[in-house]
């Protein structure tokens, strides 16, 4: 039998809620098979950070980078909470996590399935996903300000752009596009962002060539929000940087039925490290602890998992359970648990 090793950090809020009810996917998709998951439990997050005032520690980080990949529910405390005003768990934690590890693609799947109510009267057919950069763009925390908190402060983030962490991800963009609908659209924001945009735009002209099955285009990223909201149908992969894509994801899961359904995987394509699985939703600790919290989009992302990891059959053997529980979801509440325990039951069935 083949051993999966999994970190698995279940986070803040709901993410022990989520991650609890995915991993009960996980146990009914492997069960009887002869692919084990190996788990080991990391204890991270802001209530790590309020017990002991670590982050991530070097030793935290060696031990999750030796796993075969990582599934996360969701970090971060309450915002505004004044214990953790200089604790930055988004920064010290999960961009650390996606840095050190190389998850240069951060990809970002949006579907609307069949009986969902979305917020669009119209929205046709959404099916397209989102290969967001991971590792770079304003994101990488170079920047600064000088004469902080006086009226003459100045704040700089700088946003770092390189011609090899912007054609990797791009060709991974295309690359996902021969397999899909053969449509890649660039989103940018060329006409002000020049020199970054500039580069971007050479990139993917440089690589389309190479490509002449797919067709490309390209969308400053105000018009994106547009057809994202008129017309989402008209997308099959969008390739685009860390911050565009972190705000169009939002959109993505806001016009595809919510947050609790998106899903994400934060990957290293090379396998040089572990990729790291997580709803694109944080810790909601609005509903935290109440079985209130749609677990949809953390048993997704172990479907994205499974795929990574080359288990396509349990794969869609769980996105299937998913669309069957999507399509008799009626108005009736249902906790937490109880629809983990129906997708499990339906992976099974
Ligand atoms: P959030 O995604 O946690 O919550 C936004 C809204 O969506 C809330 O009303 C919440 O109740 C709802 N929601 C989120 N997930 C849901 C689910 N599965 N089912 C039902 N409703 C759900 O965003 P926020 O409030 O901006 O952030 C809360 C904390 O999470 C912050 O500390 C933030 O930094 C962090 N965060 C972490 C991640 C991550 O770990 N990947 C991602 C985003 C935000
Ligand atoms: C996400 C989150 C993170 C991001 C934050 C919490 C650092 O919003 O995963 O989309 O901006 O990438
Ligand atoms: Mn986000």
């Amino acid at each position: 039998s083949r051993v999966v090793t999994l970190a698995v950090i279940p986070g803040d809020g709901i993410g022990p809620e989520v991650v609890a009810e995915a991993e009960k996917v996980l146990d009914a998709v492997t069960a009887g098979g002869d692919v084990v998951f190996e788990r080991t439990r990391f204890s991270l997050g802001a209530g790590r950070y309020l017990d002991t005032g670590d982050t991530l520690t070097d030793a935290d980080l060696e031990a999750i980078a030796g796993h075969d990949a990582i599934l996360l529910g969701a970090v971060g405390g309450v915002p505004g909470d004044p214990r953790l005003k200089d604790a930055n768990i988004e920064r010290g934690l999960l961009l650390k996590l996606r840095f050190a590890l190389d998850h240069y693609v951060n990809l970002r799947p949006s579907k609307l399935y069949p009986g969902v109510p979305g917020p669009l009267a119209a929205p046709g057919d959404i099916d397209f996903v989102v290969v967001r950069e991971g590792t770079e763009g304003p994101y990488v925390g170079n920047g600064g300000s000088i004469r902080t908190g006086t009226p003459h402060e100045i704040a700089n983030e700088t946003s770092v752009n390189t011609a090899y962490g912007i054609e990797r991800v791009v060709r991974y963009a295309f690359a996902q596009a021969q397999r899909r609908r053969q449509k890649l659209t660039l989103v940018h924001k060329t006409n002000v962002l020049v020199h970054a945009g500039g580069m971007w735009k050479r990139i993917v002209d440089a690589v389309a060539a190479e490509h002449p099955d797919v067709a490309v285009d390209y969308l400053h990223v105000d018009a994106a929000t547009i057809f994202l909201v008129t017309n989402p149908g008209r997308f099959d992969v969008i390739v685009t940087d860390n911050l565009f894509g972190d705000i169009l994801t939002d959109l993505a899961g806001a016009v595809t039925g919510g947050i609790g359904l998106a899903a994400s995987g934060n990957i290293n394509p090379d396998g040089a490290f572990p990729s790291m699985f997580e709803p694109v939703h944080g810790s909601a600790p609005d509903i935290a602890g109440q079985q209130k919290a749609d677990p949809t989009a953390a048993i997704l992302s172990v479907a994205l998992m499974l795929d990574h990891l080359g288990l396509g059959d349990e794969a869609s053997r769980v996105t299937r359970a998913v669309e069957a529980d999507i399509a008799t979801r009626g108005s009736a509440t249902r906790t937490t648990a109880q629809v983990g325990d129906a997708i499990a039951a339906a992976v099974q069935a």
